[in-house]
């Protein structure tokens, strides 16, 4: 089941976008301003005041008012009879738009276009579908284009039906219309928070079509993705379930401050490295999911490569700047995911990490994502791995992102971010003793000597 809502002002190419893709993808198309338009025209035609809410909301109740499909076309039968187009008028679209600002008009007409998208696939088009009749619709679209646009392609839909009316006549109705349906405190057409905000001034109908089906497109793409990180997420809660008490009791796993960990929300985790167990100590050490950020040769590993692919993590070229893997662990965070990053960039056995290069890529990552960082600190006696030693893996309090006072991001930023994250990991342990790094005897980063 999908339901898209596309909201927007008149005269925008709601209708016709929505018949195009409702016929593209086979589902039902709602015009629900023709509901409006319906009770409108009963008003009028009965002679009611629209000026008066009152009397429009007594006669609410003189008469039936049923939503039909025959052969996937939406038909309005008013007291048993189809109103067909008698509801486009110039006169019908004001008295809609006067009906449509009474509360209890509103109300009368909620269920029955919620129902509708409750048993069916639906795209419905409308002023208030994204923010009140479908909040929880998995495409919403507000489309909009300037007055003059869509006075201009009012005016020659009235014309070719045969209407005399001026295009000032059609482009003041639309301003007056605009003004009332915007600024009404109930419902009014304003974009939903999320909504995806399409401006088709310059389009034909065909453009906007296809503007509209990509973004649909894109949106279930999304989706799809997400049920395969979903999908992503069993296998490793699943592996991590019976792996990580068993690293934990082998590798003499001791963590310190769970409770700095939120149990949701995207997360950055910014670790010392010294060695390829650091992976397993943190994840075995916490119940989150995180996606770690792995060299690239990791990924060409026989079995291995598979397995750090199935459980998500962030494959990344050491070599350069890799922006696919910044962007990965950016959007994982944006998600509300975790991700975990070592920002010495190698591993450091045996050395004091607080004298170690840094790369600023957990900066960038916080940056961009403006996700709050988790210290970790793993310490060990002579800072090495090795058979029985008992490892702490120590969580530090978490890094509230506006504590690194980003502006528009840039090195001189991320240094400084760099080097508080840092500080804060090392703070968490004392590797006072341990050598300090040496950069002539580091085959990482050795230094640049000029051939002769
Ligand atoms: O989309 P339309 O021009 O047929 O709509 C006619 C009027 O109905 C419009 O001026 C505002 C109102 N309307 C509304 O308030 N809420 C809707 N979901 C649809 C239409």
């Amino acid at each position: 089941m999908i339901r898209i809502a596309i909201d927007g002002p008149g005269g925008a190419g709601k209708s016709s976008v929505a018949k195009a893709v409702a016929s593209e993808l086979q589902i039902i198309y709602v015009d629900t301003g023709a509901l409006y338009r319906t009770i409108g025209m009963y008003m009028i035609n009965s002679g009611i005041d629209l000026k008066n809410s009152q009397e429009v909301i007594n006669h609410l109740g003189d008469f039936t008012l049923e939503l039909k499909f025959i052969d996937g076309k939406q038909v309005i039968l008013l007291d048993g009879v189809d109103v067909g187009d008698n509801i486009r008028t110039p006169e019908v679209s004001m008295a809609a738009s006067a009906v449509s600002a009474i509360p209890e008009v509103r109300q009368y007409l909620l269920d029955m276009q919620r129902n509708i998208a409750e048993n069916n696939s639906v795209i419905m088009d409308g002023r208030d579908i994204g923010t009140v009749i479908l909040p929880n619709a998995e495409v919403k679209i507000f489309l909009t284009a300037s007055p003059e646009a869509r006075a201009k392609r009012r005016y020659e839909e009235l014309i070719a039906k045969g209407v005399e009316i001026t295009y000032e006549q059609v482009y003041e109705e639309m301003v007056q219309r605009d003004n009332n349906d915007t600024n009404r405190s109930v419902a009014p057409c304003v974009p939903a928070e999320d909504a995806i905000i399409l401006d088709n001034s310059g389009f034909n109908p065909a453009e906007t079509a296809a503007a509209v089906v990509k973004i649909i497109k894109d949106k279930q793409a999304e989706k799809e993705n997400k049920g395969d990180e979903k999908k992503e997420k069993t296998v490793y809660m699943k592996l991590h379930r019976f792996l990580a008490p068993f690293f934990r009791f082998v590798m003499r796993l001791h963590p310190h401050g769970l409770e700095n960990i939120p149990a949701e929300g995207g997360i950055l985790f910014c670790s010392n490295h010294i060695g390829a167990l650091d992976v397993i100590a943190i994840a075995a050490s916490t119940n989150r999911q995180i996606s770690f950020v792995a060299k690239k040769e990791l990924f060409s590993v026989p079995l291995l490569g598979k397995l750090i692919t199935v459980l998500g993590a962030i494959k990344i070229d050491r070599g350069g700047n890799d922006v696919g893997a910044i962007k990965a662990s950016i959007s994982a965070a944006e998600n509300g995911g975790a991700v975990a990053i070592f920002p010495q960039g190698h591993r450091y056995p045996g050395i004091n990490p607080a004298t170690t290069p840094k790369r600023n890529g957990a900066a960038l990552i916080a940056y961009r994502s403006g996700c709050d960082v988790i210290p970790v600190c793993i310490q060990m006696k002579n800072g090495k791995y090795c058979l029985f030693r008992k490892i702490d893996v120590i969580f530090g309090e978490r890094i509230e992102n506006s504590t690194f006072n980003f502006q528009n991001g840039g090195r001189d930023e991320y240094d400084k971010a760099t080097d508080l994250m840092f500080d804060k990991v090392v703070g968490l342990s004392n590797y006072g003793d341990l050598p300090c790094y040496d950069p002539n005897n580091d085959k990482h980063n050795k230094p640049k000597t000029k051939k002769r």
